[in-house]
């Protein structure tokens, strides 16, 4: 495995390795846990040179001190990826993917207006900025994204047809603690006594789906609310049970779609996400 910090030794090493044109890719911003690796694995299986790039983006952090905080561990991450048979990590300066300032302006229309969109303003210019630049340098055949970030995922496919980029999209599911908490890198911000408490988030949205079979649409986004602000180390910001494809809030069962039931809520100070797809 090369880790690789420029431009010109990515192209070297992916010549090196005889790109068939199957070549697979994973974005990331580092402090790697097991939600990340099941990305790579996935990229792995199906490709014969894998890259993942760690980077974490300033372009998509709508708070500042979000951004200091965020937690940087290239040691630790590369000892997770030694063994995952990724071929190359990437591991830019921002002068390298942004060598001036990114003044482009994504519209993601009604996709961006609500959930993350709505409350981290900015954040998915960001992104979308990032990933396209990260395209354009490692020019995957696949890229793989987690639906842990499922608006993100929404976002990345619409980019993906707004630029006309030949790039498949693969969506993958969400890797959970024990305890039944999303994987995130925003965890290890967590005081143990929080993370178990953390763990609420997700139970309720497992109990959502048991009840999304009992309760309207208003009275479930209600309970959802009620039953993590119970818990006093929680305080929700949203919830949300949106179509799968639109992203836009539902009103009723009986809608044409999957449905999706989103949370943000911060546990203390750090802001953590999770959803559940309510429909089998
Ligand atoms: P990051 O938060 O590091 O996540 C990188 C990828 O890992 C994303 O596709 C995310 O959805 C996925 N992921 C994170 N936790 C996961 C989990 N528990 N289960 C499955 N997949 C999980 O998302 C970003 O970075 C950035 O926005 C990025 C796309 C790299 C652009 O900067």
């Amino acid at each position: 495995m090369f880790l690789v910090e420029t431009i010109e030794d990515l192209r070297n090493k992916i010549d090196a390795l005889k790109d068939d044109g199957t070549l697979g890719f994973v974005p990331t911003m580092g402090a790697l846990h097991m939600g990340h690796i099941s990305l790579v694995e996935k990229a792995v299986l199906e490709n014969q040179i894998t890259v993942v790039s760690i980077f974490v983006n300033p372009n998509q952090f709508n708070d500042k001190s979000d951004l200091e905080k965020y937690p940087r561990t290239l040691e630790a991450d590369l000892k997770l990826l030694k063994d995952t048979g990724c071929n190359i990590v990437f591991a830019p300066d921002a002068k390298v993917i942004y060598p001036k300032k990114d003044t482009r302006k994504f519209d993601f229309g009604p996709l961006e207006s609500i959930m993350e969109g709505k409350h981290r303003p900015g954040h998915f210019n960001g992104v979308a900025q990032v990933v396209s630049r990260l395209f354009e340098i490692v020019k995957p055949k696949k890229a793989y994204f987690g639906l842990k970030d499922f608006q993100q995922l929404a976002i990345i496919k619409n980019m993906v047809k707004q630029l006309d980029l030949q790039v498949q999209i693969v969506p993958c599911d969400i890797i959970r603690e024990k305890s039944g908490l999303a994987m995130s890198s925003r965890n290890e911000l967590l005081t143990a006594e929080e993370r178990k408490n953390a763990a609420v988030i997700s139970d309720t949205l497992f109990k959502t789906k048991e009840l999304s079979k009992k309760k309207s649409v208003q009275e479930l986004k209600s309970w959802m609310v009620e039953t993590i602000n119970k818990n006093k180390y929680l305080s929700v910001e949203y919830v949300e049970i949106v179509d799968d494809i639109q992203l836009q809030p539902v009103n009723s069962w009986d809608e044409n779609s999957a449905k999706v039931a989103c949370v943000a809520a911060f546990c203390g100070k750090v802001r953590l996400i999770d959803n559940i797809v309510l429909t089998d």
